[in-house]
């Protein structure tokens, strides 16, 4: 599995595995985190979760998947920005720790930016991971604008990755997100890298023919595409083991000239600036 670097030097997998709607019935947690392990096995050891997701049952799923196994993984989950303050991100990285049945976060992130301040939310991380309970800490949903504020608060520039939306239909982040977060070292985690309900993203007829020519599947081209990035990380939630498989094999695709030539024919990159996409 190709890495990203933090900034760090650290090096995670460029594809990893998320988890929003897992967790929400009990008879479905098995075959999540069977999922989730079937993933790990195949090198997307990075999971994505959330305190939001399930009201933390996804977190829960990712400990089963985790079980055994947690040195191999890194693990990224959020605070919800109600909880960001300097009293809330311990209190809610407390829960949350107690869900993973694990003694640290590998990457926290600012779920999206809400009323309390940049500084006090980075204070909070700052403490928890001279602590050791986290060993990193991003955001996540932080337009430019945001991320340039970031910077400029106490210790706002030890921010390992930004999370947004990114897949072929929504792609306004190229316009100056993507730009910025590269001069600073900062790595992009795509979310939601098939759009979330990819049935339309999957009949595009510009993935369809790419997928072709590499004897691929659309979804396979629309990771592939979103990894072309040297610094960008695909988070695909896949809950059934043939997407699973299928999501592990875009690693290795490499898309040529010709290929990004199709795809902006039909999926339009940005010539301006355009809010961040949210989900
Ligand atoms: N930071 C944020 O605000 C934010 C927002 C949204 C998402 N996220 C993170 O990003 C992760 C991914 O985003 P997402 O869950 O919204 O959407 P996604 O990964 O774009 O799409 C997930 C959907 O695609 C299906 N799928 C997966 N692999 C497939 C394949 N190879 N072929 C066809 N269908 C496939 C899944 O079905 P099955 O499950 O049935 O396999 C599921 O219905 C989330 O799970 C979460 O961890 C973060």
């Amino acid at each position: 599995m190709r890495t990203v670097a933090l900034p760090s030097g650290e090096q995670v997998p460029c594809l990893g595995q998320g988890t929003w709607y897992m967790g929400e019935r009990s008879g479905s947690a098995k075959t999540e985190a069977d999922a989730l392990r079937l993933g790990i096995d195949l090198g997307m050891t990075l999971i994505d979760t959330a305190e939001m997701y399930a009201d933390g049952g996804a977190e829960q799923v990712v400990a089963q998947a985790a079980a055994g196994q947690r040195d191999k993984l890194f693990i990224v989950s959020k605070v919800y920005p109600h909880n960001a303050s300097r009293t809330g991100v311990p209190a809610a990285c407390a829960r949350s720790l107690k869900r993973l049945n694990t003694d640290r976060i590998d990457l926290y992130l600012l779920h999206w930016r809400g009323g309390h301040p940049l500084a006090e939310t980075v204070a909070a991380f700052e403490q928890l991971r001279v602590e050791g309970k986290i060993r990193h800490w991003g955001v996540s949903n932080l337009d430019t604008a945001d991320m340039a504020e970031l910077a400029g608060v106490p210790n706002g520039r030890k921010c390992v990755a930004n999370q947004v939306l990114y897949h072929p239909n929504s792609r306004g982040i190229e316009f100056d997100l993507l730009p910025w977060c590269d001069r600073l070292g900062v790595p992009v985690m795509a979310y939601s890298p098939l759009s979330h309900s990819p049935a339309r993203l999957l009949r595009s007829p510009a993935l369809t023919t790419v997928a072709k020519r590499h004897g691929a599947t659309a979804a396979q081209i629309a990771l592939a595409w979103g990894m072309r990035h040297g610094h960008v990380i695909s988070i695909p939630k896949a809950s059934n083991a043939a997407h699973v498989r299928e999501n592990a094999g875009a690693a290795d695709i490499v898309l040529t000239a010709e290929d990004l030539a199709a795809i902006d024919a039909l999926h339009k990159p940005p010539t301006r600036k355009v809010a961040l996409d949210l989900l």
